[in-house]
């Protein structure tokens, strides 16, 4: 039986899970009933859902949770995350209340600005196409103005475009290199439509667009977060040397890409979680955080620390294209609570907290490392998943978590465990 289909957009949403479950499953009723399951009761809720995307069949759950106390720039929060991985909330939790007593976390926009681009090629005199692009640059803008009018009202806009010569990179290739400020929206349908108007306006025989689109390298919208404390209040005992090694581990991200992805990653986990919470695009986050973090021409640490007069000084500097109104944000139940949550911050605001969540992340990943190791507190908070998995009660679940309060988790050591109590009863 042929597994390619015609015309799938147009079945209803059963007639989509009843084709997959005979195409793909045998009619296995076991399937149809795990995606079912999933469907909404709230008919009003599902339909938003199934409209976010084309060809909505269910709902894929991902755990929401709250890490409470952070202090950022004196105000308190508790920040919400959407994340799989058991380990990250607890720890960002930790964190902010472990710097909530040493002053919290100081935030600060560096820059808020966006790029977008039509790429063309043209074959002609460069002198020429430079006295066109003067000639038409008014025009351009002008082209958009009923596009930016209410993104002017709300203090953003275009702010520039250039023709940038990029013939020695490849052969005839020049572009429109447009900067915006998008306010609180990520911007992204706001640039690509004014970039289109601007293809229109200026496109002519001899230039060939060959596309008009955002970019999401944004190095000039940047964040910075940092803590800092003294020395001897980092750790309980043998400060300094640990405070050392917390920089060396930096330095071993920076000189080492190998190490320094799985850093970042690791910043990533609370950053993603935030963007996800808040119904922004954290795909275009991280694409946007990992080309930053190779701008030197090879991939380093998106965090630093140093040590300096016996204060130990930790901060993040990260790109983060953010919006707080438009797209899913104000679509998305979910996320317009998380926003209220946050006292509906402006994308500013957002950014933030958001490169906070990164930082604390990394603070809690490279404390661990440099101390315990990061499998005791993974492994602890992965226990349940594995006990999970075995099917235990509730009885016996409260047994293994106590059992291993003092012992190594590893998934052999709990299955034996449970097999243990089961045989003993
Ligand atoms: C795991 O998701 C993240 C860490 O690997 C980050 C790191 O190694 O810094 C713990």
């Amino acid at each position: 039986m042929s597994k390619t289909v015609d015309g799938f957009s147009k079945f209803n949403k059963l007639e989509k899970v009843n084709w997959l479950v005979s195409t793909f499953f045998k009619n296995d009723p076991k399937v149809k009933e795990v995606l079912l399951q999933y469907w909404n009761t709230n008919k009003v809720l599902q339909d938003l859902h199934d409209d976010f995307i084309e060809n909505t069949i269910s709902n894929y759950y991902l755990p929401y949770g709250i890490a409470p106390n952070f202090v950022i720039n004196g105000k308190e929060y508790a920040i919400p995350m959407t994340i799989e991985e058991s380990s990250v909330v607890a720890a960002a939790s930790l964190v902010a209340k472990f710097w909530s007593t040493r002053g919290g976390f100081k935030a600060n926009v560096i820059s808020t600005t966006k790029i977008g681009q039509v790429h063309f090629m043209y074959q002609g005199d460069k002198m020429d196409l430079k006295n066109y692009f003067d000639s038409k640059k008014a025009a351009l803008y002008k082209a958009t103005s009923a596009i930016t009018k209410n993104m002017r009202k709300r203090g953003g806009g275009i702010l520039d475009i250039e023709l940038r010569n990029k013939t020695t990179e490849l052969d005839t290739y020049y572009q429109l290199h447009v900067t915006f400020d998008t306010a609180d929206s990520m911007g992204a349908n706001f640039i690509n439509t004014c970039l289109e108007a601007i293809a229109n306006e200026f496109k002519k025989e001899d230039i060939q667009i060959v596309m008009c689109i955002l970019s999401n390298y944004v190095p000039e919208c940047l964040v910075r977060a940092e803590v800092s404390c003294s020395v001897d209040d980092l750790y309980a005992e043998n400060s300094e040397v640990l405070a050392q090694k917390f920089v060396q581990a930096i330095q071993i991200a920076n000189a080492e890409p190998h190490r320094a992805v799985t850093h970042n990653k690791g910043i990533m986990n609370g950053v993603d979680a935030v963007v996800i919470a808040t119904g922004n695009d954290f795909r275009a986050i991280e694409a946007g955080a990992h080309a930053y973090a190779s701008r030197s021409g090879s991939y380093k640490s998106l965090t630093n620390a140093t040590i300096e007069n016996g204060i130990f000084k930790f901060w993040i500097e990260i790109p983060l294209a953010l919006g707080t109104v438009g797209g899913l944000t104000s679509l998305h139940p979910l996320s317009k609570l998380s926003l209220r949550l946050l006292g509906n911050p402006s994308a500013k605001e957002l950014m933030q907290l958001i490169a906070v969540a990164g930082l604390a992340q990394n603070f809690a990943a490279l404390r661990a490392l440099t101390t315990t190791g990061i499998q005791k507190g993974h492994m602890k908070m992965h226990l349940t998943n594995i006990i999970k998995q075995l099917g235990a009660s509730e009885e016996d679940k409260t047994f293994l978590i106590n059992y291993f309060e003092s012992k190594t988790v590893t998934h052999n050591a709990v299955v034996e465990a449970y097999n243990k109590l089961v045989q003993d009863k």
